[in-house]
């Protein structure tokens, strides 16, 4: 469920219409419903109600300060996977103490930024890493709490670029030498070890491989505590999904998930932590772009719009599906026709969508890509030199400009020529 609505005909962002952005902002633009951002850091966070537990914003699916904020001052703590994540986490308000920090390729400077400013735990993802924290931490005078990432080799079912949890891929050690590692873990007097993270990969819509995952976890918790560990915090990862089309898709929701954790994990006693992404931002944004030409092509129509894979990559990227609506409703009975929706990018990557029905639309009509607000705005680029584009969020009448459109200039000065020019 989501705060994107037509009302008279006329799409809106909670109670703001999307035109009325438009015209203050300029088109393309991303807009967030604050809403429908909250609703879904609850749905989680009243899924594990009862057990001792935590959900953390993986905030690289949106990481704008104002929707950092808006999710910290509702009590989620953060999972970081860079310094820069961990400096946006922190000005956003986050304590050190809610905050992770993941990913394969922590710097020894970034592991000594986080564990001086304060950190929750690290989730180490092999020994070298291991060895380096510990390090760090000795020339600190502290300990690191970590886990250790485990890979617990099960097909996630989603698209081979995010899935994580099968052995070929690069994330975690294997959990057949879980055990061995946390023996060298333990050896190591800069780092206290805390539990076991897991994370097999994003965009899942069947709580089966997350099942048999979390199974290898509590086996693995038993094992490691008869070695002496005192394991008693879970990292369950994120990569619940969410539905991008509105009729044939019905991922699991928050509450059977947290249900599923409780039946398999809940007898452990281990503090729970998740880390949800899209979930949580990616049906609370929509991108919304302007049609700049309808081009009659061959066998075929063209809307051309003036939002691009640079600003939207996931359809390039993972041949991904966005559902796009016109932000002024069709007329009803008008027939729907089929259009191959593009961007202005010099390259045929820069496809949206191919032979969609839409509504017949004409130049300056505004279209609205929906499930655009996580893995959005965050993985956009100049390419072209087109300059990134702003983000808008709304609270209830209100909306706020969050991140400016950048000037040519602003674009062009980012550059600086050599004296020799
Ligand atoms: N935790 C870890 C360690 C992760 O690597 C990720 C996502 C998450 C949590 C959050 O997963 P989520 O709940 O958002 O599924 N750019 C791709 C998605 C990449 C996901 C990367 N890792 C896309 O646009 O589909």
């Amino acid at each position: 469920m989501d705060h994107f609505l037509y009302r008279d005909g006329v799409l809106h962002a909670e109670d703001v219409p999307v035109a009325e952005i438009a015209a203050t902002v300029g088109t393309p633009f991303y807009v967030y419903s604050t809403a429908t951002l909250l609703r879904h850091f609850r749905l989680f966070d009243e899924a594990l109600e009862g057990t001792d537990h935590l959900v953390c914003y993986a905030m690289k699916a949106a990481s704008n300060q104002a929707i950092l904020k808006t999710l910290a001052e509702a009590g989620a703590g953060m999972d970081v996977v860079s310094e820069g994540e961990y400096r946006r986490a922190k000005a956003a308000g986050v304590p050190g103490d809610k905050i992770v920090f993941s990913g394969v390729g922590k710097t020894a400077d970034e592991i000594r930024y986080a564990l001086s400013g304060g950190i929750r735990q690290f989730n180490v993802e092999s020994e070298p890493e291991m060895e380096v924290i510990n390090a760090v931490a000795l020339e600190l005078g502290t300990t690191a709490p970590i886990t250790v990432r485990v890979n617990p080799d099960v097909d996630a079912k989603t698209h081979a670029k995010i899935a994580t949890g099968k052995s070929e891929n690069k994330f975690g050690i294997p959990i057949a030498r879980a055990r061995e590692v946390y023996a060298h873990a333990a050896s190591l007097p800069g780092l206290e070890v805390i539990g076991i993270d897991v994370h097999i990969g994003s965009q899942l819509t069947d709580l089966d491989p997350f099942r048999l995952a979390y199974q290898k976890v509590a086996e693995l918790t038993q094992a490691l505590r008869e070695d002496g560990h005192d394991i008693r915090r879970l990292d369950l990862g994120g990569g619940l999904g969410i539905p991008y089309t509105r009729s044939n898709e019905a991922p699991p929701l928050p509450v059977e998930y947290g249900q599923m954790i409780r039946e398999e994990l809940g007898h452990l006693n281990c503090e729970i932590e998740i880390e949800p992404g899209r979930l949580i931002a990616g049906n609370a944004g929509l991108m919304v772009s302007k049609v700049i030409y309808v081009k009659h092509g061959e066998g075929r129509d063209f809307l051309i719009l003036d939002g691009a894979m640079n600003d939207l990559i996931r359809p390039a990227m993972y041949e991904a599906y966005h559902d796009i609506v016109p932000v002024t409703e069709a007329t009803p009975g008008v027939e729907p026709q089929p259009y191959d929706i593009v961007g202005p990018v010099c390259e045929s990557g820069d496809t949206f969508a191919k032979a969609r029905l839409m509504p017949p639309l004409e130049a300056g009509d505004m279209v609205a890509f929906r499930s655009a607000g996580a893995y959005g705005a965050v993985m956009s680029s100049e390419y072209n030199s087109r300059p990134l584009i702003p983000e808008v969020l709304v609270h209830g009448d209100q909306f706020a400009v969050i991140r400016q459109r950048p000037t040519f200039d602003d674009m062009i000065n980012r550059d600086t020529i050599p004296e020799w020019l």
